[in-house]
């Protein structure tokens, strides 16, 4: 709560009750609003801990004149007395609605230009406005309260984390680039000419480099740098929840990230679950056709394989032959769309990456309208409303492909129905996506490349293999995914060189190559590295979750826009001649 103490004020404005009645109180913030009444003025004042009304009457002449000139977000300080509100004028909808403060002095400590939107909730003014202007944003309450909610969810971390042994470790930001797979902001060196430092895009061979040191715990709330294209949940500066743990499983860390959400949602005001779900990634595409499967509503992806074991129908017949599935999903109450609608279901469909999109509607009046039901026996129809749990009214859609495309396409799908007929619950849904491949494959570079970063342990009884099927190699790896947003993210490390050369080679990365970027690890892992892992959670996203919002810009102080430019300060912007020469810079 915000304090009067050490302050000019005797009270905050906001907090001012009945039982402050009789009260003498200085007072000290902004003119939030100002009216005239028939010989008595009113000034809504707000400071940060909310607003309180101030009467002006002409019987204090001196404050009377004064207030008659005040204007919306002058700064004022005000002295008075705090009163019942006469009878009938109580306002139930302001928090200290029940009293007001009868000014007896008043000094203008600034006054201020008229500031280009309103000072209010729910205001549409556009976004780079209100970035240009960041400081009057920030004056509104929903912006104010972001900020306080951020503060308490990471008041909420370094707590649980500090009272469980983790020591809040800096690392720097002037390094060498870390492999986490976006594009490296440089720095130039000034003392080391030619010569470029990268900022940080997690802190990740440090932190594990604090295992080797014999820290054991370790968290940071780290800034990390990303030069990736930006959307309304990425930006390019973002702050990590960062942690690390020495000798500990997989479920050790699952287990105590589960308590540490449990006290940080707690303290945050949201319901969370004692203990979190667990996927395989398997499962989670299987299911539902993504690595971070929002499990607020159903609608889960089926196999049609069985249904379609013998279908005349060439496309299902074909992929199946192929090697790979048919799949569908029940889109509950969409049987009456309209043939526009669904037209436009196969277009995303095919923006997807589907060839098509086979589709059968059930109407609530009992007919089946599709294009592709003609092919199909009345067993399979029969099979196929049994498989899906169709009853009237409902609307299946299948695709035929590789496994990975179905899925991804009836992913995509699922998440745009789930959208757009608003079928989440409330609250908070985590889950645990666990045990991702160690590898996938880059078909434009033509060689494996890591899943989460190249430090990631593969799962012992899979290190056999780990040359000759790559592809099928499993790491002790896990997503926090909440609400279908991936909040957070880690993996067990490897701690043996040679273990962590031999996954670099199958990566394509030469003995050379990983000793000039790693090497500094690779020699660390040699000087007893402990068993270790850690995860590292996206402290903008989780607190946008919290906040109901859908941008993190929204919970950030000062962000950047969608071309990673800040309104307010103009940044990037160009240097002088000077300082590029003394970085030992030429532009054209
Ligand atoms: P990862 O790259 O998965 O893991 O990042 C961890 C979490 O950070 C958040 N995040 C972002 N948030 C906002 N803007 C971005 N551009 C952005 N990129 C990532 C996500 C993500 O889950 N070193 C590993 C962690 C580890 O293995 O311990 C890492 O950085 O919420
Ligand atoms: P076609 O025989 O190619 O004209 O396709 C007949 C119907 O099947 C159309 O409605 C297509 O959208 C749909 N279709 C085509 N390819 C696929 C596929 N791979 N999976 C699902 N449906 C498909």
């Amino acid at each position: 709560m915000l304090d009067a103490r050490h302050s000019i004020r005797s009270h905050t404005g906001g907090t001012l009750s009945s039982a402050d009645i009789g009260a003498e109180v200085t007072l000290a913030g902004w003119v939030h609003r100002r009216r005239d009444h028939g010989g008595l003025i009113f000034v809504d004042l707000r400071d940060r801990s909310g607003l309180v009304q101030c009467t002006f009457a002409p019987e204090a002449a001196e404050a009377f004149a004064t207030a008659e000139r005040l204007r919306p977000e002058w700064v004022v300080e005000v002295r008075g007395i705090v009163a019942r509100r006469p009878e009938g004028t109580e306002n139930p909808d302001m928090a200290t609605g029940e009293v007001d403060v009868v000014v007896s002095a008043v000094t203008v400590l600034n006054t201020a230009l008229t500031p280009p939107f309103e000072i209010e909730d729910g205001i549409e003014t556009d976004e780079t406005t209100r970035m240009r202007y960041r400081y009057l944003d920030i004056r509104r309450p929903e912006m104010l309260e972001s900020l306080v909610l951020r503060d308490r969810v990471t008041q909420g971390f370094r707590a649980a984390l500090g009272s469980r042994g983790f020591l809040e470790v800096e690392t720097p930001i002037l390094t060498k680039s870390t492999p986490e797979g976006a594009r490296d902001f440089v720095v130039p060196s000034r003392m080391n000419a030619g010569k470029f430092y990268a900022l940080p895009q997690s802190p990740q061979l440090f932190k594990q480099l604090l295992m080797v040191a014999g820290v054991e715990r370790y968290y940071q709330m780290a800034r990390c740098f990303r030069d990736e294209d930006l959307r309304a949940d990425r930006q390019p500066e973002f702050t990590q929840v960062d942690i690390e743990l020495s000798f500990c499983t997989q479920d050790h860390i699952l287990g105590l990230i589960e308590e540490v959400m449990a006290e940080v949602m707690a303290g945050a005001g949201a319901e969370w679950p004692a203990e979190v779900t667990r996927l395989t990634y398997a499962e989670a595409m299987d299911r539902y056709g993504s690595d971070r499967p929002d499990t607020r509503f159903g609608m889960e992806l089926r196999s049609l394989a069985d249904v379609f074991a013998s279908s005349e129908f060439k496309v299902f017949a074909g992929a199946l032959a192929s090697g790979g599935v048919v799949k569908g999903i029940n889109a509950a109450g969409c049987g009456d769309w309209s043939r526009g609608r669904i037209d436009a279901l196969n277009q995303r469909a095919i923006d997807a990456g589907a060839k098509g999109l086979a589709w059968v509607a059930f109407t609530t009046a009992g007919e089946v309208r599709s294009p592709v039901a003609k092919f199909f026996t009345d067993e399979e129809m029969a099979a196929l409303r049994e498989t899906l749990g169709v009853e009237p009214g409902d609307l299946v859609l299948m695709v035929a492909d590789a496994a990975e495309t179905a899925n991804e396409v009836l992913g995509t799908l699922r998440v745009h129905l789930g959208e757009e007929l608003g079928l989440a619950a409330e609250g908070f849904h985590p889950l645990w996506v666990i045990d991702f491949p160690l590898l996938k494959w880059d078909a434009d570079e033509e060689r494996w490349s890591a899943n989460h970063h190249p430090f990631t342990r593969p799962f012992d009884e899979h290190l056999d293999t780990l040359e000759s099927d790559p592809g099928a190699v499993l790491s002790y790896s896990y997503d926090l995914v909440l609400n279908g947003l991936e909040i957070g993210g880690g993996t067990l490390r490897v701690h043996d060189t040679g273990l962590q050369e031999r996954i670099l080679g199958v990566m394509g990365i030469s003995a050379e190559e990983a000793r000039d970027k790693f090497g500094f690890l690779l020699d660390a892992l040699a000087h007893g590295a402990p068993p270790h892992g850690g995860i590292a959670f996206g402290l903008d996203r989780l607190v946008m979750l919290l906040a109901g919002g859908t941008s993190i810009r929204d919970v950030i102080a000062f962000p950047k826009t969608s071309s990673g430019a800040c309104p307010l300060t103009g940044a990037p912007d160009v240097v002088s001649a000077r300082q590029l020469k003394e970085v030992h810079l030429k532009t054209d």
